[in-house]
């Protein structure tokens, strides 16, 4: 080891000082023929290394809504109960992109509203399998999207999303998100499905395109200059999403996973892993069409739209978990923000309060556990472990200006004694929650907020939301 250490650096040594005499050798060729202003400067350029290859100015600007396009399958026949959830994040003349339909729209959707993404009619692909026939035709038609999509959207495009047409798109924290990433190197983003067995049928490796495939320009590029050869490859497949893996797999890319993608491949009440969200931005929803209401009391529609209103104050924050004590009542409270709160009459740590209680069912069920690809909690009829759950009711901005406040509405009576194990003090006449955030962006989530409890009276309780102190423990 050591005298391959010297070795190097006796011959980085030699390289450098024969770099310096070539530099100073030029310097004093050339200095005279050159009317430089400032000759020490001009020497340094010359005889420093050039560390790293500067990146040409357009792409040193942050990326931006207007750098990523969005593709959205969906189909005439699905179009008129699934356009509301396009267009509950759809912003008009500000994002990119289309909807792909199978086949013209009817006369009845004509004109095609403003507020939903414009459409485009998918290719005839009968070119491509004139010799080999896809097993399922949907699913090459579904990949070739991509390609259509770069056809018309490449310029000054850095980033394709791909969709449904009954995804949720979480537009600012997508940019933030992209924007920490070079997109001029090759990138598959996505994450899998939260059944375990959905991912053993197709593959741990893949991003569930409901859920989104994020791919950076350079692979996009490289996986359009290739389509018509995928296809035909993979014709057999029975997956549109596994075949865009494996194809991206033959370019030499592998997945990017990121936890704020969600294929959402559950079933029934979605509200227990809402409200432990993982600790990273929100970027989409899918399968909000099989998916209970998100709130109590409302349609599908109003759910989505009701978030919305939380996502348009704050998306850094949205569905981030907070969580602090009430001490002198040995209360646990955990809030998600913009969507729900939960008081536990027990006091909880994190690591805890952060697995998600099991309200829903997996999608597709395996034989036997484990079911999801994250730990639960089970529902508890115990008055120590169920919590009180409140949801969204409003969000405002506070007076000054410089906090948003979030309120939560109780969801039901409990229906259970207090704990008594925790000193017997029951939360049962709380009606509401009230939580201040600061009217900031919060993008550095490399550790989650604290907060604290300001007052509890009969009805309602406050929170504030704050950065954790250095040394602060949360138990
Ligand atoms: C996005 O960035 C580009 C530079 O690449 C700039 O021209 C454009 O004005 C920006 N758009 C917005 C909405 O900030
Ligand atoms: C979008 O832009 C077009 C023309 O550029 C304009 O006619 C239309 O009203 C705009 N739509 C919205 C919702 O701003
Ligand atoms: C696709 O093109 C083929 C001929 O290339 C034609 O026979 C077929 O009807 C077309 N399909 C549709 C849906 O237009
Ligand atoms: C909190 O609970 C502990 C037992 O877990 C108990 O010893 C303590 O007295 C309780 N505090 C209050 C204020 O009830
Ligand atoms: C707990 O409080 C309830 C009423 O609030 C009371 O009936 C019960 O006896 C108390 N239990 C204990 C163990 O103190």
């Amino acid at each position: 080891m050591a005298s391959q250490f010297s070795k190097d650096f006796f011959s980085a040594t030699i390289f450098w000082k024969t770099l310096l005499a070539l530099g100073l050798f030029l310097y004093l060729i050339l200095v005279p023929f050159l009317n430089t202003q400032n000759p020490s400067l001009f020497l340094i350029k010359w005889a420093s290394p050039s560390s790293q290859p500067s990146i040409i100015s357009p792409s040193n600007t942050r990326t931006n809504l207007s750098h990523i396009s969005f593709g959205l399958m969906g189909s005439v026949k699905t179009w008129p109960h699934r356009r509301g959830y396009l267009e509950s994040w759809w912003r008009p003349n500000k994002t990119r992109g289309y909807v792909y339909l199978d086949r013209p729209p009817t006369p009845d959707l004509l004109p095609w509203p403003q507020t939903a993404p414009p459409y485009r009619v998918v290719d005839n692909l009968s070119e491509i399998f004139r010799q080999t026939k896809p097993r399922f035709e949907l699913m090459p038609r579904m990949v070739h999207g991509i390609l259509e999509l770069f056809r018309e959207e490449h310029e000054d495009m850095r980033w394709i999303v791909m969709g449904d047409d009954d995804s949720i798109f979480f537009v600012d924290n997508i940019v933030d998100v992209l924007a920490e990433y070079d997109h001029t190197k090759y990138y598959y983003l996505g994450w899998h499905s939260e059944s375990v067995i959905s991912n053993y049928w197709f593959s741990f490796n893949q991003a569930f395109g409901g859920g989104g495939i994020v791919l950076s320009y350079p692979l996009a590029k490289a996986l359009v200059r290739d389509m018509d050869g995928c296809l035909i490859r993979y014709a057999q497949s029975s997956s549109a999403d596994l075949i865009t893996m494996t194809c991206i797999a033959d370019i030499g890319v592998n997945l990017t996973p990121h936890k704020g993608i969600h294929q959402v491949d559950l079933h029934g009440d979605f509200s227990g892993y809402l409200s432990a969200h993982p600790k990273v931005p929100l970027m989409t929803f899918h399968h909000f069409d099989a998916m209970d209401p998100i709130f109590p009391n409302m349609d599908r529609f109003e759910s989505t739209r009701h978030l919305m209103k939380a996502a348009d104050a704050d998306q850094s924050r949205l569905l981030q978990q907070t969580i602090c004590y009430h001490r002198q009542t040995n209360w646990s409270f955990s809030v998600a923000w913009g969507y729900s709160a939960q008081i536990y009459e027990n006091i909880f740590p994190r690591s805890y309060l952060q697995m998600p209680i099991e309200t829903f069912g997996p999608w597709a069920k395996g034989p036997k556990p484990p079911f999801y690809m994250f730990n639960t909690r089970p529902r508890s009829g115990n008055p120590c472990e169920a919590p009180h759950f409140f949801f969204l009711e409003s969000v405002y901005k506070s007076v000054k200006g410089d906090e948003i406040v979030t309120s939560y509405i109780r969801a039901r009576p409990r229906g259970l004694p207090a704990c008594s194990s925790s000193g017997n003090h029951s939360a049962d006449s709380i009606s509401r929650i009230r939580v201040f955030s600061p009217a900031k962006k919060r993008l550095q989530i490399d550790r989650c907020e604290c907060c604290d409890i300001l007052r509890v009276d009969n009805v309602k309780a406050e929170v504030k939301f704050r950065e954790c102190k250095i040394d602060e423990i949360i138990a």
